[in-house]
C-alpha cells in the first residue's frame, strides 16, 4: 500500500502482457494534450516495438473497499535511452498517467519515485523525459521533483500539395 493517508493505493509492477492497459493510457495521455487530433494507431506500434521485460511498466490500484471492483488509475511506463554527449545509459520515462479524479494526492510522485528507484538498480545515474511545452502540469511536476530541462526538439512544419 502506498503511504497515503485517507485512500487504499496499491503499487503493482506490471506485466509484458498489459498491452491493452498501457495502450489506453497512452491514447487518454495523447488526447488530453492534443484533443483536436484523433488517430492515434501509431501507438500500439509503439507499444509493440518497445515493451518488454527491459521495459517495465507499474500501475496503481485504487480499491476503496473490498465490495468494490478495484480501478487502475495510474501507470508508469519506463526505459532507457543514451546520452548522446556521454554515451551513458540512462532511465528514460515513456508514459506517465494518472486518471483525472486521481490527481494531485502524489501519484505521479510516487510513480517517478518508484521509477527512480529501478533506474538506480540498473546502475544509472540519471532520468529523463520528453514533455510539451504546453504541459503546465507535467512541467512542474518534473520540476519539482528536480529535473531540468537540458535541450529543446525543434520543428518546422509545412502544408503538402495535393
Ligand atoms: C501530469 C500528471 C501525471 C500529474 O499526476 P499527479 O498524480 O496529479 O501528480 P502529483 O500529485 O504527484 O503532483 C506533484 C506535483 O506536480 C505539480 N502538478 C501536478 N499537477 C499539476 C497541475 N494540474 N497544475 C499545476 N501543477 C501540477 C504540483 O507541483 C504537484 O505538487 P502539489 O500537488 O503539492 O502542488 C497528471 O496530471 C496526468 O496524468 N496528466 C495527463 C498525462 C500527462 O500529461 N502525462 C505526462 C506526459 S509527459
Amino acid at each position: 500500500m502506498l503511504n497515503h493517508s485517507s485512500h487504499p493505493y496499491y503499487l503493482k509492477q506490471g506485466k509484458t502482457q498489459d498491452k491493452a492497459r498501457l495502450l489506453k493510457f497512452m491514447e487518454l495521455t495523447y488526447e488530453e494534450l492534443f484533443p483536436e487530433q484523433s488517430n492515434f494507431e501509431h501507438l500500439s506500434t509503439t507499444i509493440e516495438q518497445y515493451l518488454s521485460s527491459k521495459t517495465p511498466l507499474w500501475w496503481i490500484e485504487y480499491q476503496p473497499n473490498h465490495e468494490t471492483k478495484s480501478d487502475i488509475v495510474a501507470g508508469l511506463w519506463m526505459g532507457t535511452g543514451v546520452d548522446q554527449v556521454n554515451g551513458d545509459r540512462y532511465g528514460h520515462i515513456f508514459l506517465i498517467y494518472v486518471k483525472p479524479n486521481h490527481r494531485r494526492q502524489g501519484l505521479a510522485t510516487a510513480l517517478i519515485q518508484q521509477g527512480q528507484q529501478w533506474v538506480q538498480e540498473q546502475g544509472y545515474h540519471q532520468m529523463g523525459l520528453q514533455v510539451f511545452e504546453r504541459n503546465q502540469a507535467a512541467r512542474n511536476l518534473y520540476n519539482k521533483l528536480g529535473f531540468s530541462p537540458q535541450s529543446y526538439l525543434m520543428f518546422k512544419s509545412w502544408d503538402m500539395k495535393e
